[in-house]
């Protein structure tokens, strides 16, 4: 029978966007992307002994701050152990319920690491990542602590799917936190997945803005390697910024932020002009994500509480890893 084992994954932020797929079915993007992993809002997963069971495909998005049986990693992993059972696992996230944030990266990040130590898998950070991609594609890039970039994968099919992961990137001296500003806890008009091929296949931005996050990408190399914080922040607000343009331009327009996200972006521009570096990143939702110096961090936190309904402070988190039984 399969084994028992525990992992612990953090989730990850993107600095340069990943939105829309080149395959669905492999969950290959468009586009490289880049993100921090934060030390906030861990994800166990944990595969108890003995146990066993059936399962639809887990998403451990769908339950935060909760516990949920999700199939062990499915079939891809039960096919590269070439074993038949089926497992139970149990996930459980720390993100607080109703905070409005992903935790399918950490989610699916947790489970490959969890289920392959399980059915006995030794398989490579790169193998990891590239297993963590098929359950959510931000997931891939949660197999890695600090600055992480995600190949968009060369060629088609089977080529694509080997090269498509996530690895450490090198950064220079770098003193970077993100303040998370909470503006709605509700759920999300439209999930991730669907907006993002509503924007692919529809948005006449879209090319363009994948054109654009190339050249982004190019910068923000650099300007990590530099440790020029300041270079970072307005590379990856105007990446997000763009990402968000390209889904109002869909048909019809998948619109992620509300008011509220728009009084904290105000709240950062004040932060500049006072000579505070805060930049703005958004996702799939309204909340608002700020990168700043770790100096900053307090500050940044207590302004945006005017507009903001909770903030938390993250910095940079370690990666995926199994966990000693307990
Ligand atoms: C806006 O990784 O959740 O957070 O691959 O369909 O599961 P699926 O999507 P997901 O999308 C994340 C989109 C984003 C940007 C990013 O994290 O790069």
């Amino acid at each position: 029978a399969a084994g028992h084992a525990t992992a612990v994954a953090h989730p990850n932020i993107a600095l340069i966007k990943y939105w829309g797929k080149r395959d669905d079915h492999l969950i290959l993007p468009a586009s490289d992307s880049l993100s921090m992993t934060l030390d906030v809002f861990s994800t166990t997963s944990h595969r108890p002994a003995g146990t066993r069971g059936r399962g639809g495909p887990g998403d451990p998005q769908r339950h935060p701050g909760g516990r949920r049986a999700v199939p062990a990693g499915g079939r891809l992993v039960r096919e590269r152990a070439r074993r038949a059972e089926r497992a139970v696992v149990d996930t459980r996230n720390t993100v607080p319920t109703g905070a409005g944030l992903a935790s399918s990266a950490s989610g699916f990040a947790a489970l490959a690491v969890a289920a392959t130590a399980a059915y006995g898998l030794r398989l490579d950070a790169t193998e990891l990542s590239r297993l963590a991609r098929r359950g959510s594609g931000s997931a891939s890039r949660s197999i890695f602590g600090g600055f992480a970039l995600w190949h968009a994968g060369r060629g088609t099919g089977a080529d694509a799917d080997l090269s498509s992961y996530a690895e450490p990137l090198p950064v220079g001296d770098l003193d970077a936190a993100l303040v998370i500003a909470i503006v709605d806890a509700g759920p999300k008009a439209v999930s991730s997945r669907v907006g993002m091929r509503r924007t692919v296949e529809t948005s006449p931005l879209y090319g363009p803005w994948v054109e654009s996050s190339r050249a982004d990408l190019t910068e923000m190399r650099a300007a990590l390697l530099r440790g020029d914080l300041e270079a970072v922040g307005e590379i990856a607000e105007r990446n997000a910024l763009g990402m968000h343009a390209t889904m109002l331009a869909a048909r019809p327009a998948v619109r992620y932020m509300a008011p509220a996200t728009l009084t904290v972006l105000d709240s950062i521009l004040r932060l500049r002009q006072d000579g505070v570096a805060a930049y703005a990143t958004m996702d799939a939702g309204p909340n608002v994500k700020v990168l700043c110096a770790g100096a900053d961090a307090d500050r940044v936190a207590r302004t945006l509480r005017s507009g903001a309904s909770r903030t938390y402070i993250a910095r940079l988190g370690p990666g995926a890893c199994l966990r000693a039984e307990d």
